[in-house]
């Protein structure tokens, strides 16, 4: 316990400088693919541009005082609008640079490292076949992987039997790449991931608090076999959360 607790910590300087390892930046290597590399001769889905959103337009402080994880979800489908929305609001990049290590999302990340790729497994969204997407941040768009057979069922078992999660209308799956923080700031990148990511999941959870959706954070899921699902090595890249998100009866 005491040996895990550690990663929450920071280090005093002279400790920092006696366990901290030089970093890959220090040491001149060039700096990680801040999205991960896809075959650009596949043809992308087009999501709604965030200047063309019509919706997302309730008082703040309403958004913060309804959020609450919700659980029971619909049969209904969500609007690609509403897809692009709770992706921008997540995930949206605002600013790339070409010589600088980093990039400028909707959610703030430790030295802008942006450790993380957003999977989803789409089950309704109008106008989009039912599988596996990826996120193409750079360029707001979605790259379709592959087909997943029965994934209701199978997401639910994933996530040892809370079957509420494979009915969403869309799971949320965040992956991270740790080496895009660990190049900059070694043993101490991982609590920073952590901390991305709860930036990364409250947002999902305001978002669909903003359009009247429900969404929970799942923190308990089968890990080896979730990142086979999603074809990662388990290693340089991994589940680090899940996210079904649902249509729900108003209340
Ligand atoms: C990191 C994390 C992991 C969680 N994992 C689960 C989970 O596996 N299953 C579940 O039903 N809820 C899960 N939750 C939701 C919490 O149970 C919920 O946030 C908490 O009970 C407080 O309720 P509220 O979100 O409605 O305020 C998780 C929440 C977080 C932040």
């Amino acid at each position: 316990m005491e040996k895990n607790r550690r990663f929450l910590r920071f280090y005093d300087k002279n400790e920092y400088e006696e366990l901290v390892p030089e970093s890959d930046e220090k040491k001149k290597r060039p700096f990680p693919l801040f999205q991960k590399a896809y075959d650009e001769k596949k043809p992308l889905i087009d999501l709604i541009p965030p200047e063309k959103f019509g919706i997302g337009k309730k008082s703040f402080l309403d958004v913060i005082n309804r959020r609450m994880s919700r659980r029971n979800y619909t049969e209904g489908s969500l609007t690609l609008e509403e897809l692009s929305f709770l992706l921008w609001c997540t995930q949206g990049v605002k600013r790339t640079f070409k010589d600088i290590a980093g990039v400028l999302r909707t959610v703030p990340s430790a030295g802008a490292k942006s450790p993380f790729e957003t999977y989803l497994i789409i089950n309704r969204v109008e106008g989009v076949e039912p599988g596996l997407y990826r996120y193409i941040s750079f360029s707001h768009k979605l790259l379709f992987v592959k087909s997943i057979e029965d994934a209701e069922r199978k997401i639910g078992e994933l996530t040892y039997d809370q079957m509420f999660v494979g009915k969403g209308a869309v799971i949320f799956c965040w992956v991270a790449i740790p080496y895009r923080t660990e190049w900059r700031y070694t043993i101490l990148a991982h609590k920073f991931i952590a901390v991305d990511l709860g930036h990364v999941s409250e947002n999902l959870y305001l978002a669909c608090e903003a359009i009247d959706l429900g969404t929970v954070a799942i923190g308990y899921y089968e890990q080896k076999k979730f990142d086979a699902l999603l074809e990662l090595d388990g290693k340089d890249e991994f589940v680090v959360l899940v996210a079904p998100v649902g249509k729900r009866t108003i209340n």
